[in-house]
């Protein structure tokens, strides 16, 4: 049975970077025959620029009937000055999220052996990282109601927010961990803050029965203060970690610096039937659009846990995150993760190396 990707390139160097993610998606397609077809739509500022809105029902529509979706960034300038802003070019991306439910946040910190000088820590502790944060998207503070600005007594001003996770939003996520754990090292923290808030109690109690359904994962649980700690530390003791959404946004972008790379981290998103929308962790980076220098490895290793999670194609992501290897032993390099003696490479050349090392 055929299987649909959905392609939205967006803004800035999205349209690059995904130009060669799709080239490598169409080869490993062919390659190991996955029947898969791809469609391209508009999202974002480029949407904006074409129809006035940031999410078109066509898009949504497509978004919808794919089995997976392929994005490279949105956003910009040009756009940032739109006042209203639910014609903002995010607004094109969160309404995906939400109208697909992509709760499964799954974000990789992977440091190429090769790029070892690039991370802010000492090449011993880092060198080798391999850790995978799963965090859950559509829930916790940033959704929880009610929340607001209002006066109280003797009109002073208070922001508050509210901290909620029922058990089947944890139940589900825990899920999400544990499958990827099985498929990994087997070992998943959980990070909470158990010693002062309720809602992470129920969290750490329902990873804990959940634990007994995957008795093949080692479950441990840390304090999200430790684990910042931790992380910085000696960030090689963890394989998956698993968290809810605030803790899991700072968390997960501290440990992608790790690897110093940003043009080198995919990322996904999941629905519960493992539907998902993958994307390079880094912005639209509209200071060097049009000038063919962006890294598209990000996009490229975005195409590869698509075919992971959504496609059942393993062998093919696993292919393509060797051939991504590969380029960085042959010492290519775009101008973001440049070093002294190496080559430095375009976007459409590093494209080209990938799918040489993919054909070879
Ligand atoms: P950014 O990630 O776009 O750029 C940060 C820095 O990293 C820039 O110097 C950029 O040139 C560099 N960079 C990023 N990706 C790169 C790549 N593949 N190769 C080489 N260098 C790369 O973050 P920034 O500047 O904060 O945001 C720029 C725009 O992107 C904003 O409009 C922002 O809203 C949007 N954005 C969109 C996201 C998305 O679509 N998921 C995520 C983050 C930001
Ligand atoms: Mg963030």
């Amino acid at each position: 049975m055929s299987k649909k990707v959905l392609i939205l390139p967006g803004d800035g160097i999205g349209p690059e970077i995904v130009r060669e993610a799709r080239r490598v998606l169409e080869s490993v397609n062919s390659q190991f025959d996955l029947g898969i077809e791809l469609e391209e739509q508009l999202v974002g500022g480029a949407a904006i620029d074409a129809t006035g809105k940031p999410l078109p029902d066509e898009t949504l529509a497509a978004a919808r009937a794919a089995d997976a979706i392929l994005l490279g960034a949105v956003g910009g300038p040009k756009w940032d000055s739109i006042p209203d802003f639910s014609i903002r070019p995010e607004k094109g991306l969160l309404g995906i999220r939400s109208a697909l439910g992509l709760f499964g946040n799954l974000r990789p910190a992977i440091l190429y052996p090769q790029l070892a000088h690039a991370s802010s820590l000492k090449p011993e502790v880092v060198s080798g990282l391999d850790i995978l944060i799963v965090r859950e998207l559509t829930g916790g503070i940033y959704f929880g109601q009610p929340r607001g600005v209002r006066e109280k007594e003797g009109g002073i001003r208070e922001g508050f927010n509210t901290y909620v996770y029922d058990e089947n939003e944890i139940r589900r996520i825990g899920r999400v961990a544990f499958e990827a754990a099985r498929a990994r090292n087997k070992r998943l923290c959980s990070v909470d803050k158990a010693n002062v808030l309720e809602v992470t109690v129920l969290w750490r109690e329902i990873m804990t029965e959940l634990a007994k359904e995957y008795p093949d994962v080692e479950l441990s649980h840390m304090y999200v203060d430790n684990a910042a700690m931790q992380l910085v530390r000696a960030p090689k003791q963890f394989d998956v970690m698993v968290t809810g959404n605030m803790f899991g946004d700072i968390l997960s972008d501290a440990a992608a610096m790790l690897t110093g790379s940003i043009g080198m981290l995919p990322s996904a998103s999941l629905d519960e039937s493992g539907k998902g929308m993958y994307e390079p962790c880094h912005g639209s980076a509209p200071d060097i659009a049009g000038q063919g220098i962006a890294n598209p490895l990000a996009t490229i290793l975005s195409v590869a846990m698509m075919l992971r999670y959504s496609l059942d194609a393993g062998e093919a992501a696993d292919k393509i995150e060797a051939a991504v290897s590969r380029v960085l032993d042959q010492n290519l390099r775009t101008a973001d993760i440049m070093s002294v003696g190496m080559n430095r490479v375009s976007t459409s050349e590093m494209g080209d190396a990938v799918l040489a090392a993919l054909n070879a």
